[in-house]
């Protein structure tokens, strides 16, 4: 049985993975699609409900994008946000005006509504347009207005298309998740009937079905994607073989805690490939950041083929492709900030039939929650992003044995301090790098010259951007006191202050 689905259509905005994340949030499935989706994969879809998003442009404009007449002939209730508003207005009579610059926080005054059942006459909700419903279609009641923005909010209840102006999938708007509350439960009639519990059954289900006896591969990196992509296909097959690189390019105790879950907790078939020689060797005196990536993501590809080619012919190749990504392939390449290395570019090379993605409709934060569900343990499903290039991209220079073991010890006690302080599920990556500069320093009346360490604490919600930490001062003390009294060659520590853009998140 499918779950019930709303569908949200892009039209360009910065916020639209968050409509379509704060909507599953809510226990509705739901599905990102380009605005102009064919009529026919939509009415496939069966919705109970279309949800249009913010954008850049101006319904006025030449060229602005449009939606379909026929999708509003659905019969399915739409609710328009931002640009979304804007589009519906026009399109049934209303008219849109400029000049309203509106960004940030404002008050939004609300008069009754469907959409805001529940929810206080004042409230605090989120603004981000230049351009606004002036009146709005005939039939419809405005229900909400702020100090410069006369219809922050309209409906038309007999025709169900509803039009907010503000925000409510951003966590600014006190309110936002009841107004999309009463849009999915109260209007579409939601029945909430998206968990992660019904999901991870009914994968497994589907996989058993699917992959039967027959057999499969899976090239297990340790991060959450991929360990629970494997743990589902485990749970539905017994003829699962999970390959583990280990590149030597890992943090402190990763490789064990690997073979420790998998292979003997969860019981699976694991190979490890310790091939730590052959890449320090390819690596030695490589300095430039794009040529590590490189070596190691084509390395990677050799040592995993000629792995599987000691398996032989396999059915299935699991993939931990997750829906930012399937999304992301839909619309198009951006610039290329850094090569990327990851398991993507393995099907060219491997004998297989088909390409299994059991995580190909989650959100990040639904991957976690079904790799709790079947039973994987915390340290695994809360794992910080690691990069697939490993250390090698966070020692700045050519990469030695030694600076590879002193950035581990450096790193260790880094993650030790910020799990001791209670910080590691609410930073989203925190880790060392160790810099080429050196300096002078004074230890035990001696002089040093030894290695600048540098920690990189940042927040974000997609790696897309990030901010850095704010780790408290005293937390920092415990940290850089530990490393230089603990770790040898490191007598200067420095915290990255940079957010991204302009920085990245990585060194290199
Ligand atoms: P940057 O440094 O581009 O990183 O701001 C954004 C996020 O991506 C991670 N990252 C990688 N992940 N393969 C990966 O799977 C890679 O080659 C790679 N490079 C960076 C980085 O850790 C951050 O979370």
């Amino acid at each position: 049985m499918n779950n019930q689905t709303v569908v949200v259509l892009d039209f360009g905005g910065q916020y639209n993975q968050l409509i379509a994340r704060r909507v599953r949030e809510c226990g509705v499935y739901c599905e990102l699609l380009p605005y102009n989706t064919k009529l026919e994969k939509l009415k496939k879809l069966e919705p109970i409900g279309i949800i249009l998003t913010g954008g850049p442009s101006s319904v006025t404009e030449k060229g602005a994008p449009i939606l379909s007449e026929e999708v509003l002939k659905l019969g399915v209730p739409v609710l328009g946000i931002c640009y979304g508003c804007q589009l519906l207005s026009y399109m049934h009579g209303g008219t849109v005006t400029g000049g309203a610059r509106e960004y940030g926080k404002r008050t939004l005054k609300t008069k009754g509504g469907a959409l805001f059942k529940d929810v206080p006459k004042e409230s605090t909700c989120w603004m981000s347009h230049s351009y606004f419903v002036g009146k709005a279609p005939e039939g419809c009641i405005v229900t909400a207005s702020t100090d410069t923005c006369p219809t922050a909010a309209y409906e038309n209840e007999k025709e169900k298309y509803y039009g907010v102006q503000f925000h409510p999938e951003v966590m600014h708007t006190q309110y936002g998740m009841k107004v999309l509350e009463n849009f999915l439960f109260g209007v579409c009639k939601a029945k909430g009937d998206w968990t992660m519990k019904n999901f991870a059954e009914r994968t497994i289900a589907a996989l058993k079905e699917k992959i039967g006896d027959k057999k499969v591969l899976c090239a297990l990196s340790g991060g959450v994607d991929s360990a629970v992509a494997a743990t589902l296909v485990h749970k539905a097959c017994k003829n699962l073989v999970c390959v583990f690189v280990d590149h030597g390019l890992l943090r402190k105790g990763e490789a064990e805690e690997v073979e420790r879950v998998f292979r003997d907790e969860q019981g699976m078939k694991l190979i490890t490939v310790d091939a730590s020689e052959r890449f320090l060797k390819k690596l030695e005196g490589v300095v430039e950041p794009e040529a590590k990536r490189k070596i190691i993501g084509e390395e990677f590809i050799r040592v995993f083929e000629e792995e599987a080619k000691k398996i032989g012919h396999v059915d299935y190749l699991v993939q931990g492709t997750i829906y930012p990504d399937v999304i992301e392939s839909g619309l198009g390449d951006s610039a290329k900030i850094k090569s990327h290395h990851n398991v993507g570019a393995l099907p060219d090379v491997i004998d297989f039939e088909e390409i299994v993605e059991p995580l190909r409709d989650l959100f990040k934060d639904e991957v976690r929650k079904c790799g709790f569900e079947i039973g994987l343990p915390r340290p695994i499903v809360m794992r910080q992003p690691f990069p697939g290039p490993g250390l090698a991209i966070r020692i700045i220079g050519d990469i030695t044995r030694d600076k590879l073991s002193i950035l581990r010890d450096a790193d260790c006690i880094f993650r030790e301090e910020i799990a001791r302080a209670g910080l590691d599920e609410e930073i989203w990556q925190y880790f060392a790098v160790l810099t080429g500069a050196r300096s002078v320093g004074v230890m035990g009346d001696e002089r040093t010259y030894d290695y600048t360490l540098a920690l990189r604490g940042v927040t974000s919600v997609d790696g897309m951007t990030a901010d850095w930490a704010r780790i408290p001062f005293d937390v920092l003390e415990t940290i850089s006191n530990r490393i230089v009294n603990e770790v040898g060659h490191i007598n200067r520590i420095v915290y990255d202050i940079t957010s991204k853009p302009p920085a990245t998140i990585e060194w290199e």
